[in-house]
């Protein structure tokens, strides 16, 4: 059934999307819908305008604990009935109460010091500016297939040519090497480094966990040369991956971890950087260095200390679904060796490789048809994102994954014989 005309309705916030946001955004989002715009939503179920319901397993890693969460709503309308903003001329105690719990949850003896912003791209600016006034350096080494956002900054640091190439010259110093061992000491040989950052999954560049060899030996090399070493875990922390941070899992020490995305508990836009006090000196110098005004907004603030122990709370839940999705995944797999080249992932972060493009973006809009949605990859769209929430049940996920082969076995022929995309 398609929404009927008129002010509200699907067909018109459609056209207001083409008119006034982008004519592309429109027909991929009318695509998706089957012409149904999103409504409402709750925990993984969403409801669509048109009365079809649909699983949230997408939303570019955002929903990490559902669509509003009980303890995440409360808590920010509790700070809607106090003061949403802040006048930033007197402290406000909920951001300070979310400063200091976010301290607590990272590493309460090392990375102590907190910068807020609202998008994952605005941590990626802060500690790119912080990585440089406190070195006095200005070169940062990054990896291929990263993906640090589209600001000016963090895009001279992400790796995808389509985003970059009409904009170069982007910020000077950035150097991206193969995610290997061997490419790092040439790195480095090159002029001093102020700092590496590095994702330990890469999530946009297509689910591409890096080895735990190289990461250790990235962040070595870069101590040796006295330069900083930035993980940015804003799509993999918060226990998306499993532990609360991939990098601290694995042993590293990091100088400063960006956060984002399910920061916010899925209510509001919350980014953080969370350092070391060496990290982090020219803002405690000047803490003018760097400002924004909505940076430690008091909703997001609220959002997020209640964020952070709903996420603990789950943190059960989540090892118990990522077990389903791992066994889940891997017979999908061994279903359709035609069509799908590989699965990978961890914990509540998993990609799909298909064996073209062209074979994802059919299984995208049939997922979409089938009620279930799922995120793409920006830089690689073979593969398609499954993100599903620590709050989605052993139903949902066997729903999810009785979907996906569903729509697999359905795929015409005319898909299961193009060759594999060029690298
Ligand atoms: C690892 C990583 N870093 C940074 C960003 C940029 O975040 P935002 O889009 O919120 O600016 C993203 C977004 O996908 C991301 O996945």
């Amino acid at each position: 059934m398609t929404a009927t005309v008129g002010p509200g309705t699907a067909r018109g916030a459609l056209d207001a999307i083409r008119r006034h946001l982008s004519p592309q955004l429109a027909l991929v989002y009318g695509m998706n819908g089957s012409g149904a715009i999103e409504s409402s939503g709750r925990g993984t179920r969403l409801k669509l305008s048109d009365g079809r319901g649909a699983l949230d397993f997408g939303s570019y890693a955002v929903t990490l604990l559902g669509q509003r969460h009980p303890a995440v709503v409360a808590a920010v309308r509790a700070e809607l009935d106090a003061m949403p903003v802040s006048t930033r001329v007197l402290g406000n105690g909920t951001t300070a109460h979310f400063a200091a719990a976010l301290a607590a949850y990272v590493d309460p003896e090392r990375l102590t010091k907190v910068w807020l912003g609202l998008n994952g791209s605005d941590a990626v600016e802060a500690a790119l500016k912080l990585a440089r006034l406190a070195t006095g350096r200005t070169r940062v080494i990054a990896v291929e297939g990263a993906y640090h956002g589209k600001s000016l900054g963090a895009l001279a640091a992400t790796w995808n040519a389509r985003y970059r190439h009409s904009l170069e010259p982007l910020l000077g110093g950035v150097t991206h090497i193969a995610a290997h061992p061997s490419a790092i000491p040439g790195a480095f040989a090159t002029g001093e480094v102020a700092a590496v950052l590095v994702e330990p999954v890469q999530g946009e560049g297509g689910v591409r966990p890096l080895d735990a060899g190289f990461l250790h030996a990235l962040a070595s090399a870069a101590h040796e040369h006295g330069a900083f070493v930035i993980v940015d875990e804003i799509q993999t922390g918060l226990r998306r991956c499993g532990p609360p941070l991939v990098s601290t899992d694995i042993g590293l020490r990091p100088d400063a971890v960006l956060l984002g995305k399910a920061l916010g508990g899925g209510v509001c836009p919350v980014s953080a950087v969370v350092a070391t006090e060496r990290f982090y000196a020219p803002l405690a110098a000047d803490p003018f260095v760097h400002t924004t005004t909505f940076s430690g907004h008091p909703l997001g603030a609220a959002a997020g200390t209640a964020a952070l122990v709903a996420v603990e709370a789950l943190a059960g839940r989540g090892q118990h679904l990522a077990a389903l999705l791992t066994t889940g995944l891997a017979h999908l797999a061994r279903r359709h060796p035609q069509l799908i080249a590989d699965v990978r992932g961890r914990g509540l972060l998993w990609g799909i490789e298909f064996a073209h493009p062209a074979v994802a973006g059919d299984v995208l809009l049939e997922l979409g048809r089938h009620g279930l949605l799922v995120s793409p990859c920006l830089g690689q769209p073979e593969v398609l994102r499954l993100l599903p929430p620590l709050v989605a049940t052993d139903e949902e996920v066997e729903e999810a994954l009785a979907v996906l082969d569903a729509v697999c076995a359905a795929v015409p022929d005319e898909f299961r014989h193009l060759a594999p995309a060029p690298p």
